[in-house]
């Protein structure tokens, strides 16, 4: 029935209303040109989407354009980058990446689309499973890390918990997974610089998260603004068809970044509008998301139609054919049908109030912070003994930072209600430890230019920078003289929220500003130093790690991050997340990851450099909890099987300490010799247990052929090789506990 009505509404198009439903356009309130532009393109049906409008009131009102203005009242459909949440914000996605918790991943996304649902919003532009492996990219901060099976299972999970069963559902959105595909290689790490991928590299690094995402029923995917090897994602039909489409049976619509179709011409890759336009869609791409601004023009910034308008010249110049428009529309039509939005286009406007923020949605917050934490070292401080102590002193710019508590990609933030670091450490403290505060040192200010400052215009979004110091030399005095005074100093440093995310890519790991002096005069003092770590991403910990008493990373931990630190520091919560990315030493090092070849004279691989080790400060996979977990008794159910054959590992964990203990056992296999040099290992399954004292589990996990299967660029296939394998179950990826098969 939903086929007729689609072929019913087709049939009545004109082709400027299909290109209209092709075209999604930002709205940016504060600037009446683009608005009054977009609000009469939608009037005369050529719009299909909108983005960035968060708000019942303006969705409604916008809506209402589309419905009862519109000559075919197609419904449009609003989209936006819910990305850790809505209002209620959750740890950022490396984050919640590094609790390796796939169930909670699904229940925190779950809760992003109810919210999301209650304000208009039905499509979210995430999760961005782009493999990340060099840290100075923003854009770690928003995916799973470098992991393609941690990488996969995750994105499964957001995947998931954004469309539950179907979107059909009153409290679902669709997901939108991007950025197809390989965005993550940028060179240097630089933000939409170039990517030369081999196609093993694509296949058996990049691609796996996007196939579980197209896998667990995602609705669209986006293109990514880079291209590999020469050609821009937005208009290669290798990719987004024959390898998206034909290869990976994705059913839903593609849609490009920002401006990415009228950037094919910037790339060099078209001539103009109308040639950007017919190879993005005869690529595969069916809907172009455009700013709907021009910036630079003698009179400030003007409206600029999306490159998509002029598809119904083309057609009608016979450069394309018509049926590509039909199939475009169709699959975004679909979508809203399967959402809908034709029998209930408009959102109820006192529903947000219920939802946005609930007591439920918070207590999730704070559980998926904690969750989050990966405790890196503890030379006995952790937990925290509230009886013993007097005088606790919090210092650092981030510990009152709401920003930066909250972190990137946070667009409708509740400053008032985030938990700081410094406040959840008063509630949590009690009137027995008196606790004093002092930032010590301001954070600095972004040095260059953003690329996005001439857009920060036009969002109204007046944010980002810690507190100056009115005298930053008493001020950084009194922190020392607060820390000599204490029993314990908690020093909370990292990143501003505007130090990772998109167009936010560094060329140093370093503590910005003057945060490691600030460390090392704490440090001097001899008072007893807990660092806790808000970053985006691997910092360069070097001259950090031997001065503290303990290391813990919460990352951007979200609106109850506070409250969530302050638990797992007097021990109400236990940690128990691991690195989701090698951990690095330096910069210099990067890209580190811990699924090298093993190349040659691999017994020096910790040696390639002349200064320093080779080797990561923390391997990927690694966290401590505060009990002491041990590893025994590895069982492969075979030792030799068939190529297409399943076989078991089991093992035995044993909490060893009188705490309850979390802890992630990881499984990693090594192919010994094949058609290809594999990864020296690589993860392979993992679950993360809580173990009560005491208390032994054992564990199974499967090693089916999925596990082994690669692609090789000898085969130019997926191959299964007979071999030796090397199979290893632990705490990281630097487990020990070893058999074969
Ligand atoms: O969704 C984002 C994308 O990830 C990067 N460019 C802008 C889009 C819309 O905000």
């Amino acid at each position: 029935q939903v086929q007729q009505r689609i072929d019913a509404l087709l049939a009545s198009m004109t082709l400027e209303e299909k290109a209209g439903q092709l075209t999604q356009y930002f709205y940016f309130p504060g600037f009446t040109l683009q608005t009054s532009f977009v609000e009469e393109e939608i009037r005369s049906g050529k719009v299909g989407s909108l983005l960035f409008v968060a708000d019942p009131v303006q969705v409604n009102r916008l809506q209402r354009l589309a419905v009862e203005e519109s000559r075919l009242s197609i419904p449009l459909l609003f989209g936006f980058d819910v990305i850790h949440g809505l209002r209620t914000i959750f740890p950022v996605p490396l984050g919640l990446a590094a609790s390796w918790d796939p169930q909670l991943v699904e229940q925190v996304q779950t809760v992003a689309a109810r919210e999301a649902r209650a304000v208009g919003i039905h499509w979210a532009f995430a999760p961005m499973v782009d493999i990340a492996r060099d840290p100075r990219w923003g854009r770690i901060v928003e995916g799973a890390g470098e992991d393609p099976y941690l990488g996969a299972c995750l994105a499964a999970a957001h995947v998931r918990g954004f469309q539950g069963e179907g979107i059909g559902a009153a409290e679902r959105i669709a997901a939108g997974p991007k950025h197809f595909v390989g965005y993550g290689a940028a060179l240097g790490g630089r933000d939409y610089d170039e990517v030369n991928l081999s196609e093993s590299e694509l296949r058996n690094v990049y691609l796996p998260p996007f196939a579980a995402a197209v896998e667990a029923g995602a609705e669209n995917i986006m293109s990514s603004y880079v291209g590999i090897n020469g050609v821009p994602a937005a208009a290669d039909r290798r990719l987004l068809t024959e390898v998206l489409r034909n290869e990976l049976g994705f059913q839903g619509f593609v849609v490009s970044d920002a401006n990415a179709v009228i950037d094919l011409t910037t790339h060099g890759l078209t001539r103009d509008d109308r040639d950007a336009a017919l190879r993005a869609l005869q690529a595969g791409l069916d809907m172009e998301m455009s700013l709907g601004v021009q910036f630079g023009g003698e009179t400030g910034p003007a409206a600029r139609p999306a490159a998509f308008s002029t598809l119904p010249e083309a057609v009608r110049a016979g450069q394309i054919e018509e049926r590509l428009l039909d199939e475009a529309v169709r699959r975004v039509l679909a979508l809203k049908f399967r959402l809908g939005l034709f029998e209930h286009p408009y959102v109820d406007e006192t529903r947000a109030s219920m939802v946005l923020s609930s007591p439920a949605h918070r207590e999730l917050a704070r559980v998926a912070a904690e969750r989050s934490a990966v405790l890196l070292r503890n030379t006995g401080i952790l937990p925290l003994d509230r009886a013993a102590l007097r005088r606790l002193a919090v210092i650092g710019p981030l510990a009152a930072d709401k920003r930066a508590t909250l972190g990137p990609w946070v667009f409708v933030p509740e400053l008032e209600r985030t938990v700081t670091v410094l406040e959840g450490l008063r509630q949590m403290a009690g009137s027995t430890v008196q606790i004093d505060y002092a930032p010590g040192v301001p954070l600095p200010t972004r040095p260059i230019p953003s690329p996005f400052a001439a857009l920060d215009q036009l969002v109204a979004d007046a944010s980002l920078s810690g507190e100056p110091s009115l005298d930053e030399r008493a001020e950084f005095e009194r922190a020392i003289a607060l820390a000599r005074s204490a029993d314990v100093a908690v020093l909370v440093l990292g990143e501003a929220a505007d130090m990772s995310g998109e167009a936010a890519s560094r060329s140093t790991l370093d503590l910005p500003g003057r945060q490691l002096e600030l460390l090392e005069a704490v440090a001097e003092t001899g008072t007893p130093l807990v660092l806790v770590l808000l970053c985006g991403r691997p910092l360069d910990l070097r001259r950090v790690v031997e001065r503290t008493a303990a290391l813990l990373v919460a990352w951007h931990p979200g609106s109850e991050g506070g409250n969530a630190v302050a638990r797992l520091l007097f021990g109400e919560a236990t940690p128990g997340g691991k690195l989701p990315v090698t951990w690095p030493r330096s910069v210099g090092q990067v890209p580190l990851i811990y699924a090298h070849l093993r190349s040659h004279q691999p017994q020096t691989s910790g040696l390639r450099y002349w200064e320093e080790e080779s080797t990561p400060l923390y391997p990927f996979g690694f966290g401590l909890s505060y009990g002491e977990v041990e590893y025994s008794d590895l069982q492969l159910s075979a030792t030799s099987i068939g190529l297409h054959d399943t076989l078991e590992a089991s093992v035995v964990l044993h909490n060893r300490s009188q705490r309850p203990l979390e802890e992630v056992a990881q499984l990693y296999l090594h192919q010994r010799y094949g058609r290809a040099a594999r990864p020296v290992r690589e993860l392979k399954a993992f679950e993360r247990v809580s173990l009560a004292p005491g208390e032994r589990r054992t564990l199974r996990f499967t090693i089916g052929p999925e596990a082994r299967r690669y692609w090789s660029a000898a085969a130019g296939a997926y191959v299964l090789d007979e071999s030796v394998f090397d199979v290893w179950v632990g705490g990281s990826s630097q487990a020990s506990l070893h058999a074969e098969f």
